[in-house]
């Protein structure tokens, strides 16, 4: 088993902090010492804290979330705009003291894998600094394939290992044929398990979600252990 997991995902604004959440709360409700971490926000810190509470940890938001910029852009230019440099040891030191605490640590990214983090430096590097495997969270409907194609391409050309593919409804319309149809379709493309599909789940919507509604929730609909967990 990985000492931890890096939630990526297609985009933003996909699912990876309600994913990422559902995992930390189910292998917490499993008995696993586990920590979360959001290494970078921009805008507001409502991720970090999700997380915080999805798995129950006493860390201040310092160390779940060591930097936070205040404009919810890329976090290259997020940090222009401060006038600003973006402290990466600190953000490995601040992963490796959490790694030292928790048996398990999941870590979200910000918006998808080619993000840029400094000008020549992007989400993908700082997996790579990091060293975990990655989950991706993909939208459920359509457009999803090319999506998530060129998510696995791209990390594969970073040399990343991807454990698995989640694909989350993250909005209310109905489930149509290609919802039905890209899971068989995904796997074909890119060789990689796809672990489960979330349906929308208006009780997921919250700020703060029951950690153990959320737990039972992505249990039903993820099948953790493909990735080697729970
Ligand atoms: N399966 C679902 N059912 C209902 N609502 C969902 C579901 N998945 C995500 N959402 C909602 O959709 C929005 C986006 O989800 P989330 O914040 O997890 O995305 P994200 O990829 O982490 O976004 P960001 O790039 O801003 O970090 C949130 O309001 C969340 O509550
Ligand atoms: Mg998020």
């Amino acid at each position: 088993m990985a000492h931890g997991i890096f939630i990526t995902g297609t985009g933003t604004e996909i699912g990876k902090t309600v994913i990422a959440g559902g995992l930390a709360a189910a292998l917490k409700q499993s008995g696993t010492n586990v920590g979360v971490m959001k290494p970078i926000s921009a805008g507001d810190t409502a991720d970090a804290q999700f997380l915080k509470h999805a798995a129950q940890v006493d860390d201040e938001l310092s160390s779940i979330n060591p930097i936070h910029l205040r404009q919810p852009l890329a976090p290259s230019v997020a940090a222009r705009i401060e006038n600003r440099e973006i402290d990466l040891p600190g953000i490995e030191t601040t992963f490796r003291a959490l790694q030292e605490k928790y048996d398990f640590v999941i870590v979200e990214g910000v918006g998808g894998i080619a993000v840029p983090i400094q000008d020549d430096y992007l989400v993908v590097h700082l997996i790579h600094q990091l060293r975990l495997p990655i989950l991706i969270v993909a939208q459920a409907g359509l457009g999803t394939l090319n999506h998530t194609f060129l998510t696995v391409a791209f990390a594969q050309q970073f040399g990343l290992q991807i454990a698995g593919i989640v694909l989350n409804r993250h909005t209310p319309e109905a489930a149509g044929l290609a919802e039905a149809t890209n899971p068989v379709e995904i796997e074909k493309l890119t060789n990689i398990p796809v672990i489960g599909v979330v349906p929308y789940e208006k009780r997921l919507d919250t700020v703060y979600p029951d950690p153990a509604f959320l737990a039972d929730f992505m249990n039903q609909h993820i099948a953790w252990r493909k990735l080697g967990i729970l």
